[in-house]
């Protein structure tokens, strides 16, 4: 349509000679070509491509809540996926701040996981262990004619990142977590790696790192913004006397606080992006919940020769989430909360042989004696079984 256009027009002006003649001709005709250019046609920088698409409904099928933190991932992302990183620096500098156990090192798992296939595939640094110059030695690498030199492989090197690429996806992870606890020494480096995406080791080879995601995580002011959330109650209640955006305000400026004042300038101006981790409300616990007794139910049909399938009472879950719910560590708690109640528990059915293949096992609680009762149904083996849902767990209604 455009097209017919632009030839009609410029057909008027031509003459019937096949150019225009004459200066007027050729304003004429400029002025018809300015006029087929304002046929706009209107672009969606919104629209996200499937990919992107598939890529955040897997990280919210995995990470309850934290919302920000999976739009700025999947943003990164996007933008690597369209060439448009700057060059010469990494892909993206986050941090993520807020309390234990709210799903900081998880996002980037589970990122990797979606990315990669594997949760791990990644270069994770835990600063906290390496805290002395000479704990540096085993990230970077020593010069050579050190003592040691050829024994220690650097944790980063260019081989390490290349580790989870694939021929479609030339990208890496590296996570520094807790890195308030980082030493001087560590310190310099990432300010390097945040800036120039180069390290170079001890044997002077360089890393590149513009291929790079880097991710930082810290729990500081965690203490205070589940404060914040909470009141000082066991979890971040539904509702709460501030509003919602009041709060949020409120939370990400403790946030931002505390960074300022332990993390100097420089650092905070080489970071892309600052994400605040808020608590996990009750509900959002119960949705974790959901997520872990799910895993476990996996575990259990990958036991060679011994798959059974559960079912969790709600009475068993109420249990489950009272005695796994601590703000100081979030999540963390609850999960140690299903080992100790549900899978060492089956871990001993298994090893003195009272589980059998098809079995269905109940998990029922016992609000008088605080725990967990298991029993099974002998007759109703896993082939004619009751129906599971994905994850073979089956939920019943405490009766
Ligand atoms: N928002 C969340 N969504 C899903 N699982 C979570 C979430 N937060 C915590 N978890 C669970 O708790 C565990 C510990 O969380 P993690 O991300 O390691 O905590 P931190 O915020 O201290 O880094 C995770 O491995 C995950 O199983
Ligand atoms: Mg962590």
């Amino acid at each position: 349509m455009v097209y017919t256009n632009h030839i009609l027009k410029v057909g008027a002006v031509n003459n019937g000679a096949g150019r225009p003649r004459g200066l007027d001709a050729w304003r004429k005709f400029w002025q018809a070509s300015v006029a087929v250019g304002t046929e706009e046609l209107r672009l969606d920088p919104n629209q996200r491509s499937i990919e992107s698409r598939d890529f955040e409904a897997g990280l919210r099928q995995k990470i309850v809540g934290q919302d920000e933190a999976l739009q700025a991932v999947v943003d990164l992302y996007q933008v690597f996926r369209a060439g448009l990183n700057s060059p010469g620096r990494p892909i993206g500098n986050l941090l993520f701040l807020g309390p234990t156990g709210v799903g900081k090192t998880r996002v980037v798992e589970a990122a990797a996981e979606l990315l990669f296939a594997d949760p791990k595939a990644m270069i994770k640094v835990d600063c906290a262990e390496f805290q002395h110059s000479h704990e540096i030695a085993r990230l970077v690498g020593s010069p050579p004619g050190y003592l040691g030199h050829r024994e220690t492989h650097p944790l980063i090197t260019q081989e390490s990142l290349a580790a989870s690429h694939t021929d479609k996806l030339h990208l890496s992870f590296l996570l520094f977590d807790e890195i308030e606890k980082a030493s001087d020494s560590l310190w310099q480096l990432l300010l390097g790696m945040l800036d120039k995406a180069t390290l170079t080791l001890g044997d002077n080879r360089r890393v590149d790192l513009s291929q790079t995601m880097i991710f930082m995580t810290s729990n500081l002011g965690g203490g205070e913004i589940t404060e914040l959330m909470t009141g000082g109650m066991g979890f971040a209640p539904a509702v709460r006397v501030e509003s919602r955006p009041q709060l949020d305000e409120k939370v990400e400026r403790t946030a931002a606080e505390a960074a300022r004042r332990k993390f100097s300038p420089e650092f905070m101006n080489r970071l892309d992006k600052v994400l605040v981790f808020r608590p996990l409300r009750r509900g959002q616990l119960e949705e974790v919940l959901e997520m872990e007794l799910g895993q476990v139910q996996r575990r259990v049909l990958e036991t060679a020769g011994r798959r059974f399938s559960l079912r969790v009472t709600t009475e068993a879950r109420e249990f489950l989430l009272e005695q796994g719910t601590d703000q100081r560590y979030g999540a963390r708690h609850l999960k140690r909360a299903i080992e100790r109640h549900v899978v060492y528990p089956l871990a001993r059915l298994l090893a003195t042989e009272q589980v059998h293949l098809g079995d269905v096992v109940s998990i029922d609680g016992d609000r008088g004696k605080q725990r967990l009762t298991f029993s099974k149904d002998a007759k109703r083996a896993l082939a004619e079984g009751p129906q599971t849902n994905t994850c073979g767990l089956v939920a019943v209604a405490a009766g």
